[in-house]
């Protein structure tokens, strides 16, 4: 599904990605396209399409570009492109979301964090996607002009926090064993007892040491000291914050892929947006595309040397070659498509 804005872009370069690393890995691909956010809209009207949904649960993996674009910021709420993908996510079950921010070669040098602060880093967040203040009801926008009243609802259920909190677990046991729970347990009843079913888990785990922080100190303690950090847990709404600026200690947004996985189905797609600004240019990084298929692999395909082989590719690549994003002093400038076809020349599975 590319969507909108650089989404086509950066998902051709991933698919070629993808193709190639499947052949050399002697797995067969059946690959089909369907339309989301913007595009779903002007296609069928509405941001997520019946039939996008179906060919997305008939299918073993979903590929997802990015959506939203200027010329649909006028469109009634509900068919705004970004409902698309929520409803995607909703539809799907898509409950945990995967966003390793992980420093690629020498890229420390193109963060605006010092490289000393940055260039150990090697964390990852593990947002819940399904749940919360996205998706709480009530909601809505209430009363007489002048006097409104706009409202969310902040809610999780001890069976969705002990769902997103056991992924938290194990992933962090595969990591570096630590497992940082992140909440606003000083203001927020959700969050107290978010705090109080992590830690009902914890004895299940005992390779994994479990702490617990305020989203506001976690947020300072990303850009203070990242490499301090291994597994973040959180709830939705702090998991979308803290990914952003867990982003930007790469070198830029644009080197960020993610995972999203539930009992079923599980969704590929780059931490960006869709970056109207520079859409069709051939400026845009399909890095973040291109390792969320190296996530693919991993999580759908049960291949995680063909993601070892795709991360070991980018980080060849990059030794040479920069899209304009993560440009530094000696090394070559290309675009969008240059930069895949690097890629998959350095790809040896
Ligand atoms: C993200 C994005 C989405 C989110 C938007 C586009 C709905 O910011 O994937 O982080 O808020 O989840
Ligand atoms: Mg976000």
């Amino acid at each position: 599904m590319d969507g909108d804005g650089i989404g086509p872009e950066v998902n051709r370069q991933a698919t070629m990605v993808l193709k190639a690393a499947a052949a050399q890995a002697g797995l067969e691909l059946e690959l089909e396209e369907a339309p989301i956010g913007g595009a779903g809209y002007d296609a069928a009207g509405h941001p997520l399409p019946e039939d996008s949904l179906k060919r997305a649960k008939a299918s073993d993996a979903v590929l997802l570009g990015a959506i939203g674009g200027p010329q649909y910021d006028k469109l009634d709420f509900s068919l705004r492109p970004e409902r698309g993908i929520l409803q995607l996510r909703a539809g799907l079950e898509l409950f945990a979301n995967l966003r390793p921010a992980s420093i690629y070669g020498d890229l420390a040098e193109a963060s605006t964090l010092k490289s000393e602060v940055v260039k150990n880093t090697d964390l990852m967040v593990v947002r819940e996607l399904t749940g919360g203040i996205y998706f709480g009801q009530p909601r809505g926008i209430e009363g007489e002009k002048g006097r409104r009243k706009g409202f969310n609802t902040m809610v999780y259920t001890e069976p969705e926090i002990e769902r997103i909190g056991r992924i938290g677990f194990e992933i962090a046991g595969k990591r570096r064993r630590q497992l940082l729970s992140v909440d606003k347990a000083n203001v927020l009843e959700v969050s107290v007892l978010w705090r109080e079913v992590m830690e009902s888990l914890a004895p299940e785990y005992p390779d994994v040491k479990l702490e617990h922080m305020y989203v506001d100190n976690a947020s300072m303690q990303l850009i203070r000291n990242p490499q301090g950090l291994d597994t973040i847990c959180t709830g939705n709404m702090f998991g979308d914050i803290l990914s952003d600026a867990a982003a930007m200690l790469t070198g830029s947004i644009g080197m960020l892929p993610s995972a999203s996985i539930g009992s079923r189905y599980a969704m590929y797609e780059p931490v960006h947006g869709s970056a109207p600004d520079i859409a069709g240019q051939d400026k845009a990084n399909p890095l973040a595309a291109i390792l969320s298929v190296g996530m693919m692999f991993r999580y759908s395909f049960d291949m995680p040397q063909v993601e070892d082989a795709i991360r070991q590719a980018v980080v060849s690549t990059l030794a040479t070659w920069r899209t304009s994003d993560i440009m530094t002093p000696g090394k070559k400038q290309v675009g969008c498509m240059e930069m895949g076809e690097r890629v998959v020349e350095n790809l040896k599975v």
